[in-house]
């Protein structure tokens, strides 16, 4: 597998009217094309910095990050995101959410790009609602429809940061499937930031485990459960329980 991310002895401290807050240290880890790495911590320690970091949307203070062997100066589209609000604007239908990203890139026009959107929405089931609002949605539909907005303008990242935490259990646990489902079937390289152990192992081909903040990483942990399952399926399958208390273990011992 090609190495599509490379992060190289990170590290950050914000500088506020308080005082330094030294938020990660020393972080290295690659990430490949086409894998799914999640990133689990204690709570504050540093994950969604990190991939602010990656966004290029925060300097490290040491440290390289490399997109396809470049080093990430600033903002890129080549890396999208998913948020835990899925931050629709509720005066837009799905289609017009959707294709935020050509009307805010200038390329609304681009007949190419815009008939890529309608694809993802007949493609995953909301072609029928383009004419909906979000309010009219259930809050799976709308975390697709924030999906499908950020692969508008066909990221080769996505981050995830804790996008299924603000929906009930039950939901999440669909949600997860069928956004699992769209990034393997859109080929897309996804670094999911989550408190959740379960949904971690659920999804993940990598999980890296990092201490309390200042942030080294713990351990990286390459999960062995059956690929050809959904992520709902591994939950059931043999091994996971015993991921789920080997990494509980570590996070609870880190406390
Ligand atoms: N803009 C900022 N200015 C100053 N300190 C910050 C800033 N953003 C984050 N921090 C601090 O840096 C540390 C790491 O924050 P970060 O949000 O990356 O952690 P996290 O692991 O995502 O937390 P959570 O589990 O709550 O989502 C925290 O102690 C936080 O208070
Ligand atoms: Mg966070």
């Amino acid at each position: 597998m090609n190495k599509i991310l490379s992060i190289d002895k990170v590290s950050l401290t914000y500088h506020t009217k308080q005082g330094e807050i030294e938020a990660l240290n020393n972080i290295t880890f690659d990430v490949f094309n086409g894998e799914f790495v999640a990133i689990i911590g204690p709570s504050g320690c540093g994950k969604t910095s990190i991939l602010s970091i990656i966004a290029g949307l925060l300097k490290p203070s040491k440290g390289t990050v490399l997109l396809n062997g470049s080093p990430i100066l600033s903002p890129s589209e080549s890396i999208g995101y998913m948020l835990q609000k899925d931050q629709l604007f509720a005066w837009r239908t799905v289609e017009q959410n959707a294709l935020l990203p050509l009307e805010i890139h200038k390329s609304i026009k681009d007949l190419e790009k815009r008939k890529n959107v309608e694809l993802l929405l007949k493609k995953y089931g909301l072609w029928d609602f383009r004419k909906s609002y979000p309010n009219e949605l259930s809050g799976g539909m709308r975390q697709r429809v924030a999906l499908i907005r950020t692969l508008a303008y066909s990221p080769k990242i996505l981050r995830l940061d804790e996008p299924f935490s603000a929906l009930d259990y039950q939901t999440r646990l669909s949600v997860c499937d069928d956004v699992y489902g769209i990034i393997k079937n859109e080929k897309k390289t996804a670094i999911l930031v989550t408190h959740d152990i379960s949904e971690a192992i659920a999804l993940a081909d990598r999980i890296i485990v990092l201490t309390k903040r200042p942030s080294k990483i713990l351990n990286v942990h390459l999960i062995d459960t059956d690929k050809t399952l959904t992520p709902l399926q591994r939950r059931e399958s043999m091994g996971f329980s015993s991921w789920f208390e080997r990494l509980w273990r570590e996070l609870n011992y880190e406390k």
